[in-house]
């Protein structure tokens, strides 16, 4: 296995001792998930655990099942206890970008409606500043090359993700822009701004959320309150 994702699989096997019997859990989406999503599906074998999850994807959605994990969809629980997700980015400050893999919407509605919520992350997603990662926007489709321009005169270097010459799309059926930033000096006013913005649905900017970050170091993982 590759080094990081050793590190990957550190902070996966460390963030589902968070997890007790009887929880809501949300689950999030992402190479490190992955690995969360497997330590957990072996303790609710081996401990009998009554847990649901809440799948931030339909990806994870699966490997989940396949696992043995019921899972519920967001409008089918009474609330969620703790979600547990991947990052793309984490400033000093815990805000984050999200959307690497196309899921921020799903994964913002789910982390918005949890009591809690943990990152893990291995240590190279911790930066000073956020935006070297370019920020994922979900927009619809219709009007999607006009929205296109109205941000590239705003400066924001938008690029539609693409898998060869097919658009990529999420869940919901929707397109991803990517806005190559480089740096994002003032992540809430940049948030505001894409929040009032015609046919973005969601951006990847998760702002004031998280409450736990489990980063996985050469040492082991580190366990950091937010
Ligand atoms: C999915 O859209 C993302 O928000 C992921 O949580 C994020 O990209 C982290 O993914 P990795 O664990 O694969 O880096």
């Amino acid at each position: 296995m590759r080094h990081q994702d050793e590190l990957k699989r550190s902070v996966g096997e460390a963030a589902v001792k968070f997890i007790e019997d009887g929880m809501t859990v949300g689950l999030g989406t992402g190479s490190t998930v992955r690995f969360m999503v497997d330590a957990l599906g072996e303790r609710v074998k081996s401990e009998h655990l009554s847990i649901v999850g809440v799948p931030t994807s339909e990806r994870t959605r699966e490997q989940a099942n396949g696992l043995g994990i019921p899972t519920k969809g967001v409008d089918e629980v009474d609330h969620i206890d703790l979600t547990i997700d991947g990052a793309d980015e984490i400033n000093r400050a815990f805000q984050g970008i999200k959307g690497g893999g196309a899921a921020h919407l799903w994964e913002k509605i789910v982390a918005i409606n949890s009591d809690k919520n943990m990152w893990i992350v291995d240590s190279s997603k911790m930066v000073d500043e956020l935006g070297t990662f370019p920020l994922p926007l979900e927009v619809i489709p219709y009007g999607s090359q006009q929205l296109l321009k109205r941000l590239d005169a705003k400066g924001y270097h938008p690029k539609f993700r693409m898998n060869g010459d097919q658009y990529v799309t999420t869940d919901s059926n929707n397109y991803v822009i990517d806005l190559h930033l480089g740096e994002i000096k003032e992540p809430h006013a940049l948030a505001l701004e894409l929040d009032q913005m015609t046919g973005i649905v969601e951006h990847g900017l998760f702002l004031d959320l998280v409450n736990t970050v489990i980063v996985g170091r050469e040492d082991g993982p580190q366990t950091i309150q937010a």
